[in-house]
């Protein structure tokens, strides 16, 4: 993955979000038409395993956009708190303006910087749904949500991962090239962010990178699943857990062995 600065005027990590901003409007009917987007996302929010309906649970949906991943988490667990966090107000006007039950809110801010916006631990889940390929640090993302997890918990980083893949980056650049870009340019009057999606994507971590970084930031039980249709092996759900915390040893084994008395 190569988050370098982006050329003046060219999309990356530090100006994604104003180009969000500017595509805002268009945003939901562009992914609508993209045939099981909705559904591949509440596949990844049920991959989580969260419990109860959500009774009882504190969720982050990181990257909200304008809420496609959130309602795909709430879906999943109906009674949590969600918070939505996204860098972009006009993507985030889109989804405050939607209906939502009183548990779901929404935060405008950078996922780089989420103690600044008062979003500290500890929570049972977090989803990313196609934000990591976007930030110029993804260690230190990943090392700030790991810590923002309680132990045990799951985060599920829903992404597109082409680099392994020949055939994926293949099909990924002739459905770019083909549907998402000239689709783009027509509903939004431009192409720029469909470009800056398909040259992230390519540029993004391989299946094996990204779940290496994972490993790499203490994450365990990491698994990855993909999709049926064309999105098979060109999008993933890779699913990590927050290590549990070790078992308490029963009272007293963890002490040092006093010394036996003497005889003599
Ligand atoms: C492709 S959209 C995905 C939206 C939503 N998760 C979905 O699945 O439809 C990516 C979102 O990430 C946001 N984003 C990009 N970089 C960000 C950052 N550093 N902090 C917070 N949000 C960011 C953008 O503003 C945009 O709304």
């Amino acid at each position: 993955m190569s988050p370098a600065k982006p050329e003046p005027g060219r999309i990356g990590p530090s100006n994604v979000a104003r180009a969000f901003d500017e595509h805002a409007r268009s945003y939901d009917r562009l992914v609508g038409a993209n045939r099981g987007y909705h559904e591949h996302l509440r596949m990844t929010a049920r991959r989580m395993g969260l419990r109860d309906r959500g009774a009882g649970l504190r969720l982050l949906d990181l990257g909200c956009g304008t809420g496609a991943s959130t309602q795909a988490l709430l879906d999943a667990a109906p009674e949590a708190e969600i918070i939505g966090v996204d860098a972009s107000s006009e993507m985030l006007s889109i989804a405050r303006a939607k209906t939502w039950p009183p548990g779901v809110s929404f935060v405008h801010a950078r996922v780089d910087d989420l103690a600044s916006a008062g979003i500290t631990g500890l929570y049972d889940g977090i989803l990313a749904a196609y934000l990591l390929r976007n930030l110029s640090e993804p260690n230190a993302a990943l090392r700030s949500f790991y810590a923002l997890l309680k132990p045990g918990a799951p985060l599920a980083v829903h992404e597109y991962s082409v680099a392994d893949s020949a055939r994926s980056k293949a099909i990924w650049s002739a459905v770019c090239w083909g549907v998402i870009i000239p689709m783009g340019k027509l509903r939004s009057g431009s192409a720029d962010l469909y470009k800056y999606l398909w040259r992230s994507v390519l540029d993004f971590d391989g299946v094996e990178a990204f779940t290496t970084r994972m490993h790499a930031t203490g994450f365990v039980d990491v698994k990855v699943q993909t999709f049926p249709g064309w999105q098979q092996h060109i999008v993933h759900t890779f699913l990590g857990r927050r290590a549990p915390e070790p078992d308490t040893p029963p009272l007293g084994l963890n002490l040092k062995k006093k010394a036996e008395p003497r005889d003599d």
